[in-house]
């Protein structure tokens, strides 16, 4: 697509996207400390991509000055992408416990402040748009972190999904809960058939949108989503092309030809 991505970030190795990744974050926090009450919340996604941000970032944040460190707990401010639907928050696979371990947890964030779906409502349509009102309440999103799908998704938006989609509940396709069944002892069939996604109406929304791809298995997509001439809803990542501010952070790997 012409003009995407906006800015290319390229490392040699994932270990050295995530050292540079992880300081861009970092100072960005910092910055918030000088204005805190005035930064949009931030934008986060789960997945095995971020879980070596996330301890880069917790590494660099824990080195701060504590009462530094106290401010930025004080407020934060972020809401995930996505849950499934139907596990228990305190199950070990569900999103929820994903960030408390990653991120909540190592930085004592106050849990009201780290925001998701939530997976275990009985109306799940309506627990969707009360997310997406208290996005909204919230001033939408700043920086948004992003990883990609295998086919094209972003956040749970699976295609064929345009850029007018809202928070809602999707169901998962095969190749994702394949894609997922990590978590989930290797067993697709066990991965929920339902999840809560941010649609891509409120990301396209976020001021700044950083996409993460890393390694070999996300180079046929990256390929892909790279030789799009113009959004297509065959691969919803491609509706970042429309975004003014998008800077995708990939490594050697997943830039290769496939
Ligand atoms: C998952 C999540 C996304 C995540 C993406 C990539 O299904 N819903 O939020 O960014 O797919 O996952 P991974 O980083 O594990 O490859």
């Amino acid at each position: 697509m012409q003009g995407f991505p906006h800015r290319l970030e390229q490392r040699p190795t994932k270990a050295a996207l995530i050292e540079a990744l992880s300081s861009h974050l970092e100072s960005k926090l910092r910055q918030r400390l000088a204005s805190p009450g005035r930064c949009k919340p931030l934008g986060l996604a789960t997945g095995r991509t971020m879980e070596p941000l996330y301890a880069a970032l917790v590494q660099r944040l824990s080195a701060w000055d504590p009462t530094d460190l106290a401010t930025l707990r004080a407020g934060w401010s972020s809401f995930n992408l996505d849950e499934y639907q139907g596990l228990p928050a305190a199950d070990s696979r569900s999103y929820r416990r994903f960030m408390e371990t990653h991120l909540g947890g190592p930085l004592q964030l106050p849990a009201p402040s780290l925001r998701l779906p939530d997976g275990t409502a009985e109306d799940g349509e309506t627990a969707a748009e009360d997310y997406r009102m208290a996005l909204q309440a919230a001033g939408g999103i700043g920086l948004q972190l992003l990883g990609l799908g295998s086919n094209g998704h972003v956040g749970f938006n699976e295609p064929p999904c345009g850029p007018r989609t809202r928070c809602r509940v999707v169901t998962l396709s095969g190749s994702t809960r394949e894609q997922n069944a990590g978590m989930f002892g290797g067993d697709s069939a066990t991965v929920p058939m339902r999840a809560i996604t941010l649609g891509l109406d409120e990301i396209l929304m976020a001021e700044d949108i950083h996409l993460v791809v890393t390694g070999a298995s996300k180079a046929p997509v990256l390929h892909a989503l790279l030789a799009l001439e113009h959004p297509d809803d065959r691969l919803p990542a491609s509706w970042l092309g429309s975004h003014r501010q998008v800077c995708l952070w990939a490594d050697a790997e997943a830039l290769q030809h496939p």
